[in-house]
């Protein structure tokens, strides 16, 4: 990877991840890279004011706003090639990412889960209810993972994942707090880092340093 990593950042809520990364720019923990834009689902969140704070394009593509959902992924996709994005980052994203978008940016498309996958991941698993699953299944240890997104939910190629202690009276509230703060702001920087700096590839479905 010569030069700049341009990315593109997926959000629908708090944006918090998107913060981190913004944060891990500015204090160097991630190097070589630009966010050339945030791209929301939904209208009036958190995350966008974290953008525009932050002085990046922002901007609101929900599917609430075209007649298909074929409609809104072409918009979808057309707006992240127009800002020559070499990296799209799915940072507490929860939009269905459209197969044309996978095809063209194969293994250049990264998520976050809240959990160690393939722990309490897969379809229904998002937001409180992975926390949820993890402490009813009774884990001592859950954590964040960060993988790069293929056309199976949360199965895509694991970059990095950290673990963390659950502990006797989380609720899914203080544990996914927990997971966001130890883990999930920690691995989507370093693993933006690794890819900036060209450090990993996907070798036989599996991540590997070059
Ligand atoms: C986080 O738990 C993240 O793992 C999940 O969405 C939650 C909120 O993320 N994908 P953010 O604060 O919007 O980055």
């Amino acid at each position: 990877m010569s030069g700049v990593l341009k990315i593109t950042v997926l959000v629908s809520g708090g944006g918090t991840n998107l913060q981190a990364i913004i944060d891990g720019i500015a204090d160097g923990t991630i190097q070589n890279t630009k966010i050339v834009g945030v791209i929301s689902n939904n209208y009036g969140v958190y995350a966008l004011e974290r953008a525009e704070k932050a002085g990046i394009p922002a901007f609101v593509i929900s599917p609430k706003d075209f007649a298909s959902r074929k409609e809104f992924n072409e918009a979808l996709k057309a707006k992240i090639d127009s800002m020559d994005t070499d990296l799209v980052v799915l940072a507490g994203c929860l939009v269905r990412i459209p197969e044309i978008l996978i095809d063209a940016y194969e293994n250049r498309i990264i998520n976050i889960h809240p959990a160690l996958i393939p722990s309490f991941s897969g379809m229904g698993f998002y937001g409180l209810h992975v926390h949820e699953a993890a402490l009813a299944r009774g884990v001592k240890l859950s954590g964040a993972t960060v993988h790069f997104v293929n056309k199976d939910l949360d199965a895509g190629p694991i970059i990095l994942q950290k673990a963390v202690e659950v502990e006797d009276h989380d609720t899914p509230e203080i544990l996914q707090r927990r997971i966001m703060e130890q883990a999930e702001w920690k691995i989507m920087p370093q693993a933006i880092n690794m890819i900036a700096n060209g450090e990993i590839e996907v070798r036989d479905g599996r991540v590997v340093r070059k």
